[in-house]
């Protein structure tokens, strides 16, 4: 038994476990090393207002205004608040964010030497963004983290461990609560740790999509597990498009930073166009939302290309964006020299894991922080930057609201450990294909552009995949009541089923798609990240959605 069980290695899992260290045990488990989450690929940086007052005020209002009239009030004024103790936090643990080097100051720039240099993105009054090692800032803030808590006693860190499902009790007083999780380790072995309180930072689902910038891990772990245990989702359907990855067939959708754009690179067409001039005075610095759908229109008529040749002339640009400049090096490309190809792709998911400011989700013992929960912080479109504070804030803030909630502690057996129950195990369908499919049909029918006939074939199509899942997807409702005694006692037959860290991933992926597609056929209005085709007007009263079992509600 642990006191604190944290899933997820990323910015809000690693700050919380720091937090919760000086209350107690805390095991800190994630399914790769500890390398690889969304945060370690957060390039363009992390905003935050470390200019007092008036500069908070407008951080405040750019992200209120961003959000497209759903941002929870209470929420981004937290964000905002309290990200400037965060950021200072880092900067004490040994996080190295560039600084202006005495060059700057000595070429006139306004800048102090040794001062933080902030960047510009979209929808950004000011610049306001910090960064490190160029485009590799939430590389850099991983490691500080991990440098700190490795110092600290009480924290285990446990890699290559896939959490396979929440475990809910009933107490004393009949409220079901979340004692702990099933986790499946790397030799196949199911194990099972009970913990006061677990937290979920098990970041967002980019991999529902085919085109996506976010890396393999990304499956929606945490939000389909709450769901299944019976937690409520929030704001699904609100998905972000970056506008820019890189769009070469066959190659990775890797990020082109928004940072670039802040630093004066031009969106132009296939004819030279700078195009953005036509869809919002703000340009290529506009909401996220809008560049995206603006690009996506202009690739229906040919390639879309980001241009920093002419705003790179003043720039170091290899130093600048280091992570960028070698990617596009292994494709014969420079940024000094090329167009890049680019077009939007999945990047970050709105939606999640309903939360207070607290973290506190709407189940006992179990709580949200970072892309897995939805405090409502971005509204219907999260401002550039935002998410790396909203893990470091929210993550920090869920530590304390653990510590401090009171349990009633659920009897039983803890921390046991099953072996093999991969061994000897029947695969019903190619798990692989199986994603494909699921991801493909959500790019074609529930992405950027969406209507409700799209919508209901995304329905359909989720049905017939569920239908003919993988082994643990397709279980009668016999064998899935049997697997989830065995769950409760660690003990499984092996024949049953191939019970693998991609069959999980598969069936939370499925989870996270059927709620997504839900809401947002049940959305008719179109509002930040959603766009309905065939309403696309915005409502005069802005709800959120949510989902629990099945069921979707809105509420004010
Ligand atoms: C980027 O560098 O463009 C990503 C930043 C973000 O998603 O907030």
């Amino acid at each position: 038994m642990v006191d604190f069980l944290v899933v997820g290695g990323g910015i809000a899992g690693l700050r919380a476990a720091v937090g919760l260290a000086e209350a107690g045990s805390v095991l800190v488990v994630t399914k790769e090393s500890l390398k690889e989450s969304n945060t370690a690929y957060a390039q363009g940086g992390i905003a935050v207002a470390m200019g007092g007052e008036e500069d908070v005020a407008l951080h405040l209002a750019d992200t209120i205004a961003a959000g497209d009239g759903l941002v929870n009030a209470e929420a981004a004024a937290v964000l905002v608040e309290e990200g400037p103790r965060r950021v200072g936090e880092l900067l004490r643990w040994g996080t190295e964010f560039d600084r202006h080097p005495a060059e700057d100051v000595a070429e006139g720039g306004a800048a102090r030497a040794g001062e933080l240099m902030r960047t510009m993105e979209g929808a950004h009054s000011l610049p306001r963004i910090l960064h490190a090692n160029g485009d590799a800032t939430g590389r850099e803030i991983v490691a500080s983290l991990l440098r700190h808590l490795r110092g600290l006693k009480n924290v285990e860190l446990m890699e290559w461990a896939t959490t396979v499902d929440l475990i809910v009790r009933s107490d004393e007083d009949g409220v079901r609560r979340v004692v702990g999780a099933t986790l499946l380790d790397a030799a196949g072995g199911l194990i099972e740790v009970r913990a006061r309180a677990v937290l979920l930072a098990s970041g967002g689902a980019g991999q529902v999509y085919s085109e996506t910038t976010n890396p393999a891990v990304t499956t929606g772990d945490g939000i389909a597990m709450a769901y299944r245990a019976g937690a409520e989702l929030m704001d699904m359907e609100f998905y972000q498009f970056h506008p820019t990855a890189f769009a070469m067939d066959g190659a990775p959708r890797f990020l082109m930073s928004e940072a670039l754009r802040g630093e004066g690179a031009w969106l132009v067409n296939e004819s030279g166009e700078r195009f953005m001039a036509r869809y919002h005075t703000g340009m290529e610095l506009a909401p996220r939302d809008v560049v995206a759908r603006a690009i996506g229109r202009e690739a229906m008529e040919g390639a879309v290309y980001l241009d920093m040749r002419e705003a790179g002339k003043g720039l170091d640009i290899k130093a600048r964006f280091p992570e960028i400049s070698a990617f596009l090096a292994g494709y014969g490309l420079e940024l000094e020299r090329d167009r890049i190809p680019v077009r939007p792709a999945a990047h970050y998911m709105m939606g999640g894991v309903r939360t207070d400011v607290h973290g506190r989700t709407s189940l006992a013992g179990l709580y949200a922080a970072g892309e897995a929960a939805c405090t409502g912080v971005h509204g219907a479109n999260r401002l550039a930057s935002n998410s790396l504070l909203e893990g470091l804030v929210f993550g920090a803030r869920a530590a304390q609201a653990m510590i401090g909630d009171e349990w009633s502690v659920v009897s039983g057996q803890w921390s046991e450990k099953s072996a093999g129950v991969g061994a000897g195990a029947i695969e019903a369908v190619n798990v692989e294909a199986w994603i494909g499919e699921l991801r493909r049909l959500m790019w074609r029918e529930a992405g950027l552009l969406r209507d409700e006939a799209g919508l209901r074939r995304a329905k359909a199509g989720l049905a017939a995949l569920r239908a003919k899942g993988p082994g643990l997807l397709g279980l009668t409702r016999r064998a899935q009541a049997r697997l989830s005694a065995m769950l409760a006692t660690s003990i499984l037959n092996p024949g049953l089923l191939r019970l693998t860290r991609r069959t999980l991933e598969a069936r939370n992926l499925l989870a996270v798609a059927e709620a997504m597609v839900q809401a947002a056929l049940g959305r008719k209005e179109s509002r930040g990240a959603h766009y309905r085709v065939d309403f696309p007007e915005r409502d005069e009263v802005a709800r959120h959605s949510v989902v629990r079992r099945g069921e979707l509600r809105f509420i004010a």
